[in-house]
């Protein structure tokens, strides 16, 4: 009898842009300080593209990335998902199909839109293409230039996000575990609370409404897949949520009454980098060495739409 198929990350990249802007940078152009910031939302710095430098450039780069730590051949990717909230083209083509024309590669090639859970939504879209057939693997990104769509004058958003790129393949193995479930939401009751605003091409944002969901959302996502799984938050040992706010993880942590180190966290140095922040946090996980054979993982993702959800997985090295 055929085993059942275990679909598993089997390599990881990642790619941050060059430039690094700063707090005390930014104080100077609008009325913010390093102190309010810090203290709002745990962001230190971001990494900011230069101006000819697009989402796929990113997405590039970090595909090239993981090729060169993984030692895979470009000839070893079928298919590619990317989730991106700044795609180069508004509309077609895809930021997924530019990236396939970069490498050769002719398998399907799409991009999911769900804000900053979109690497999550990526990685079932790439899950379930795998075990349906469609795809042999699968290359998952989350790249975003978000720098292009912030408002530079508007404190309230602008101190928030940053560009980079991270992404995983997705292999399918006849042994290990690999994704073990995946939930996925939408409350698009609260769809205006988080918009790239169609005139002005800015993000706007009500900072209150997308800060309760949040901490809501990622508590709900944590229980479900636990309590699923019939596991408890001791047999997890790292939760990589989509890096937003570090305000949000630690009153979640209160709230669920889990150690908030249990919560990997690069806030600091990268600020919010949407569908790119979790794959981005699992390449500097696995480059430190914080990833271990066997261990489970809890990728939790919210944002726009209002999508929410997470990736329950056990790592395999
Ligand atoms: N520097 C200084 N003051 C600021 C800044 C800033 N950068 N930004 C806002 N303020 C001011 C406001 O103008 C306001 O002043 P006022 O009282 O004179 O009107 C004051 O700070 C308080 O504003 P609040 O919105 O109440 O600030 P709050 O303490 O709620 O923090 C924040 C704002 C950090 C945005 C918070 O609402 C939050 O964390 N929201 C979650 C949203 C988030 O993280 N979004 C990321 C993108 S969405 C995602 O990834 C899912």
């Amino acid at each position: 009898m055929k085993p059942p198929q275990s679909i598993q990350i089997s390599a990881l990249g990642s790619y941050s842009p060059a430039k690094v802007v700063t707090n005390e940078e930014l104080s100077k152009r609008v009325n913010t300080s390093d102190e309010w910031i810090r203290s709002h939302t745990g962001i230190g710095t971001r990494h900011i593209a230069a101006e000819d430098e697009t989402t796929t450039d990113l997405a590039t780069k970090a595909v090239e990335n993981l090729l060169k730590a993984s030692g895979k051949h470009v000839g070893d990717i079928d298919g590619i998902v990317v989730a991106t909230a700044t795609p180069d083209y508004p509309g077609f083509p895809s930021t997924a199909c530019l990236l396939a024309q970069r490498f050769g590669i002719t398998g399907p090639a799409l991009d999911v839109s769900a804000g900053c859970t979109g690497f999550i939504y990526a990685l079932e879209v790439g899950r379930a293409m795998i075990a349906s057939g469609a795809m042999r693997n699968a290359l998952v990104v989350g790249s975003e230039t978000l720098s292009t769509v912030v408002d530079w004058d508007d404190r309230n958003t602008c101190v928030l996000f940053g560009d980079g790129a991270g992404c995983a393949l997705l292999e399918s193995f006849e042994e290990g575990e690999g994704i073990l479930d995946t939930y996925l939401k939408a409350e698009a009751a609260g769809a205006e609370a988080l918009v790239i605003d169609p005139k002005s091409r800015a993000i706007k944002m009500d900072g209150r409404a997308v800060y309760s969901f949040a901490v809501r959302s990622i508590g709900q996502t944590i229980e479900t897949l636990l309590e699923r799984n019939s596991l408890t938050i001791d047999d997890v040992a790292w939760i990589v949520p989509h890096q937003a706010n570090q305000r949000i993880i630690s009153a979640c942590a209160k709230r669920l009454g889990i150690d908030v180190q249990k919560f990997y966290l690069n806030i600091e140095q990268y600020a919010n980098t949407s569908a790119a922040s979790i794959p981005l946090a699992l390449a500097e996980m696995q480059e430190k060495g914080l990833l271990k054979d066997g261990q489970k993982l809890l990728l939790v993702g919210f944002g726009a739409g209002l999508t929410y959800g997470g990736t329950l997985l056990t790592w395999h090295q």
